[in-house]
């Protein structure tokens, strides 16, 4: 792998460019007019942001609201470049072909995806732009990152642009089991667009494995067929191109989340907010985007069901549930907003009492430093998504919980599931096995609690995000033809 050159003039184009839907600050405008910035939501932005700081490069993205088009500006060390969305293409290619079309087919059909030939058009042409900007942003043979499902047609069309640059792609969302990708009337297109890219990784091993099948049957690389051994990345000719394919679980940057619990100051907002809700003997958690795939509705039921049975108290626990405001005009997410404020309400009226709600429901993101000492003050961190690509979240409250002393109720849906096989795992379909994991959770003698505690935070503390990214460029540099321009920031 080859050192980065110093940043250059802007003009003379970056040598490392991550290329994603979103940059990683949205643009706001207030009702007065007056326009400032803040950070994205997801968990994208808070994976990318440590290695594009190490790197002094590029980040291609919109601006997170309608016909806005910024000059490429210097934020933190990163150059951003904007690429500019009408209020029609926000309508057809982000909230339509992404969110309506892909991200429902990708999560396994939860919701169903809707097929629409003018979402189709929006999003060939919109990926088309961003391949336009990235190519004008790169410096000669610069590495160019392509992210998750939004741009799925980058690779190939960057490619035909700029055949020097060596170009990775990584999905942040599970990718589908081949009997549902086929639902996609433009399923070759897509697959053709990713196989532009020199190495396209996934978080797990069935994802990559789904693809190669695809890629054999829709792509006509029969090459595609051949298995990896022992999920080592497998490689598919492509014309005159071998294209790598393989697992890469993506993590978080865990000693910092790890550091920032410890502090003083981070101990006493976390026990400030335990009286702030009525030092209860447990406090349960749950954070998320407000979204259909997280399954905020399956911990509200098995609360209920546990409070109607006598099983839990009132008196004895709590609820904290922060809910991002995500994608509101998208028809599915309103649905399941009401549906979730609705259960918040009816479980509050049936057994809250005066100054003590079961559930207190937070609707707003809250700043990085605030979040840490929610995990920290948590007893209980209820993750419990009906399909999530990785959920960062769980990883995040792993690392914040630094005397050892708290339990992970962890969807067996959510990537993560794959590596903290020490949580209390559940399946968030069988409701009494989710109830049957948060009683575990909460009554399990404290050295159990704490013996699983244990073997996830070795886990999380020794996987952090530097070593994903080390790891998916060592990948991208070992592909013939590559040359890979990228500094990850070195091990702690
Ligand atoms: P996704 O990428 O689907 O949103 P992840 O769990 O992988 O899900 O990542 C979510 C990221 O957003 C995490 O880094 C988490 O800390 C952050 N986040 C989620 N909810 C909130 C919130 N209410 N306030 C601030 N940050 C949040
Ligand atoms: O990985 C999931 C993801 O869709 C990211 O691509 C994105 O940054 C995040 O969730 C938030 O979603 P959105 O950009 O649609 O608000």
């Amino acid at each position: 792998m080859t050192e980065p050159n110093e940043p250059g003039p802007a003009d003379a184009g970056a040598h490392f460019v991550v290329v994603a839907n979103r940059l990683p600050v949205d643009l706001v405008r207030d009702a007065d007019g007056t326009e400032h910035w803040k950070a994205s939501p997801g968990g994208l932005v808070t994976a990318l942001e440590s290695i594009l700081l190490a790197n002094h490069g590029a980040w291609v993205g919109w601006p997170g609201v309608a016909d806005a088009s910024p000059e490429p500006f210097d934020a933190d060390g990163i150059r951003l470049h904007s690429v500019a969305l009408s209020a029609e293409d926000v309508e057809l290619y982000y909230e339509g072909f992404s969110n309506g079309t892909l991200w429902p087919l990708f999560h396994d059909v939860v919701v169903p995806p809707e097929y629409h030939r003018e979402w189709w058009n929006s999003y060939v042409e919109i990926n088309q732009r961003f391949a336009e900007v990235t190519a004008a942003a790169a410096a000669p043979e610069a590495t160019v990152w392509v992210q998750d499902y939004q741009l799925l047609l980058v690779p190939k069309l960057l490619r035909k642009l700029r055949p020097d640059l060596t170009i990775g792609f990584f999905l942040h969302i599970p990718f589908p089991p081949v009997e549902l990708f086929i639902q996609l009337p433009w399923r070759t297109e897509i697959v053709e667009g990713m196989l532009g890219a020199d190495l396209v990784g996934f978080h797990l091993i069935g994802g990559a494995d789904n693809f190669r099948f695809l890629a054999a049957q829709l792509g006509g690389h029969p090459s595609a067929r051949l298995r990896s051994s022992r999920g080592k990345p497998s490689e598919i000719r492509v014309g005159e191109r071998l294209v790598r394919v393989g697992a890469f679980p993506i993590s978080i940057d865990s000693a910092a989340i790890d550091s920032v619990a410890r502090t003083r100051e981070t101990r006493q907002r976390a026990n400030r907010l335990s009286d702030e809700l009525g030092s209860p003997r447990v406090i349960m958690l749950g954070v998320d985007r407000l979204d259909y795939t997280k399954g905020i509705d399956v911990r509200l039921r098995a609360l209920e069901e546990l409070l109607e049975e006598g099983r839990l108290a009132t008196s004895e626990i709590t609820l904290l549930q922060l809910a991002t405001p995500s994608r509101e005009r998208v028809e599915q997410y309103q649905i399941m907003r009401s549906r979730i404020e609705e259960a918040v309400g009816r479980i509050n009226g049936r057994f809250g009492e005066i100054g003590h709600p079961v559930v207190t429901y937070i609707h707003r993101p809250v700043p990085k430093s605030e979040l840490t000492a929610f995990y920290a003050a948590a007893d209980v961190m209820l993750v419990t998504p009906v399909r999530d690509g990785m959920n960062l979240v769980a990883k995040e409250y792993v690392a914040s919980c630094t005397d050892g002393d708290g339990a992970l109720v962890l969807s067996e849906f959510a990537g993560a599931a794959t590596e903290l096989r020490h949580a209390y795992l559940c399946n968030p379909h069988d409701l009494n096995g989710v109830k049957d994991a948060i009683m575990a959770a909460i009554n399990d003698p404290r050295e159990e609690r704490r013996r699983r505690m244990r073997s996830l935070r070795r886990q999380v503390l020794g996987n952090d995000v530097h070593a994903w990214a080390r790891r998916f460029f060592e990948t991208l540099d070992a592909t013939p033809g590559t040359n890979v321009h990228v500094r990850t920031p070195t091990e702690r």
